[in-house]
């Protein structure tokens, strides 16, 4: 287990597509202990993209756990389907200090394999499928910033 250093915007690499994870092996298994635990060492992380720390793989990990919510590593996640719109207020561990409106779905179904490779579905709505969608974003190269309709300076946004 390790932490990993969480690349920022201007790092190419972010801007990449990730490739579909084949086999779901200990290597993967590592690689999302790491990834979550890197999270968890941020300040604010709730959830990572594999992109973020330098590897193009379809790999997530989500915690909103303060919320009630359970933890997630998840392989190769889709969102097949996805209904409604919400705006919330986003940032990202790869763009520090700031934050943006980002509209997302209200609703969004996943589907994913587990960190052992079992098919799993994930019915989301609220904080959790604001999470997924960010997170699905990354895999594509695409940042919050990209999409957000205000950004603001997270100091302004204490004051
Ligand atoms: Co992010």
């Amino acid at each position: 287990m390790a932490l990993r250093q969480i690349r920022e915007v201007g790092d190419e690499l972010l801007r990449k597509r990730s490739r579909e994870v084949e086999v779901v092996d200990d290597k993967i298994r590592e690689l999302l202990q790491d990834m979550y635990e890197t999270m968890k060492a941020a300040k604010d992380g709730v959830g990572l993209a594999a992109p973020q720390i330098g590897v193009l793989k379809r790999l997530i990990v989500i915690d909103l756990s303060e919320e009630g919510d359970k933890i997630y590593k998840l392989v190769n996640p889709v969102i097949v389907k996805s209904k409604g719109e919400q705006v919330c207020r986003e940032g990202c561990l790869s763009v520090p200090g700031l934050l943006g409106d980002v509209t997302r779905p209200k609703e969004v179904w996943v589907e994913a394999l587990d960190e052992f490779g079992k098919k799993i579905k994930i019915k989301a709505s609220d904080m959790l499928a604001v999470v997924l969608s960010h997170e699905i974003d990354h895999l594509d190269g695409i940042l919050f910033i990209d999409k957000a309709t205000e950004i603001f300076d997270d100091k302004e946004e204490e004051e």
